[in-house]
């Protein structure tokens, strides 16, 4: 497996594997690998001849006073994981590779933006400004350096993969994104780099996020269609963690990620929550397909067929 370092570098093994007929997948990461990040790794074997992991903390994303200059970085122990899993290159730039035109050491402010509007209003962009621009902007460099045939995405970050799929639609990207499904600890916490930053204490609390998506996902499987009962039944459940800060619990359409306060019946949403423990903000969602037919219209329905069939 190489470590490749420069775009030149990357666009000619990209050109190189093409030229003889065959695909490449790329699995965007920003390091600390976990099992959620493997699976992706899996994933993209799975859909492409050859595998391409990029790993750059992206400064572009994180806005001041987030954790940029502490995200955990380990490239060594990345490749050795990538390694043993299959992946055929490491792409690994450092910041004035992927932002040339770079006049700050650590915060580049480039002229050239990749935005997808609207889509930023709602759940985490509302509260993390130019998080996502800055995510759309830098998925396009690492198009344009890695050349990826299939690209995929998790559904552990639901707006991103959303908003990628628009920016790929709307501007008429050659890759085909594949979303993965969320990889969770046994005890039902999302992985993420970000985990690593919890105390005991509230690494036990932070279960309660996946309580309370999984509270969103039976309301609305059992027929609740008022979006304000399944927040309140996500917020009671994130309410049993006595240092959970929550910053949002919301319902909205998993294509377009409008707001909904009636959920229509065969409506795709999404429930997601994000919470702070100390400095640590974590997210978590579910994605549910709202039923067709409401479980007790089912069972009036079935009855009312018995009544007729006995008559
Ligand atoms: P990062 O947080 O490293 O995540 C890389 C990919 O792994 C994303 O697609 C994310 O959704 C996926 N992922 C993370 N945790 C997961 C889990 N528990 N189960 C399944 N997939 C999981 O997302 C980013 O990096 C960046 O924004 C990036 C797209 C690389 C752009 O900088």
């Amino acid at each position: 497996m190489d470590i490749l370092r420069t775009v030149s570098e990357m666009q000619s093994y990209a050109d190189a594997v093409h030229a003889t007929g065959k695909t490449v997948g790329l699995v965007p990461t920003m390091g600390a690998l976990h099992g959620g990040h493997l699976s992706l790794m899996d994933l993209a074997l799975n859909h492409a001849d050859r595998v391409v992991a990029s790993i750059f903390v992206n400064p572009t994303q994180f806005g001041p006073g987030e954790d940029f200059e502490e995200y955990p970085r380990d490239l060594e122990g990345d490749a050795d994981k990538l390694r043993e899993r299959g992946v055929d290159v490491v792409f690994a730039p450092a910041a004035d590779e992927m932002y040339p035109h770079n006049d700050h050491p650590t915060r580049p402010a480039p002229l050239a933006w990749v935005e997808v509007e609207e889509f930023d209003n709602v759940l985490c962009g509302k509260y993390r400004e130019g998080h996502f621009r800055g995510v759309t902007t830098v998925v396009t460099k690492l198009f344009n350096a890695c050349k990826p045939d299939v690209a995929v995405f998790g559904q552990k970050d639901a707006q991103q993969l959303a908003i990628l799929k628009r920016m790929v639609d709307e501007l008429l990207f050659d890759v085909e994104i594949v979303s993965a499904p969320i990889i969770r600890e046994p005890d039902g916490l999302a992985m993420s780099s970000r985990n690593a930053y919890l105390n005991e204490r509230h690494r036990e609390q932070a279960t309660v996020l996946y309580d309370a998506i999984q509270e969103a996902e039976s309301a609305i499987r059992g027929g609740e269609q008022d979006a304000n009962r399944v927040v309140r039944a996500m917020r009671d459940a994130l309410d049993n963690a006595p240092d959970a800060r929550v910053q949002y619990a919301d319902v909205v359409n998993a294509g377009t990620l409008t707001s909904v306060e009636t959920l229509d019946r065969g409506e795709d949403v999404l429930a997601a929550v994000a919470v702070y423990f100390g400095d640590t903000r974590l997210i978590d969602n579910v994605h549910v397909r709202v039923p067709a037919v409401s479980s007790t219209d089912a069972v009036s329905a079935d009855s009312e067929r018995a009544g007729s069939a006995g008559a």
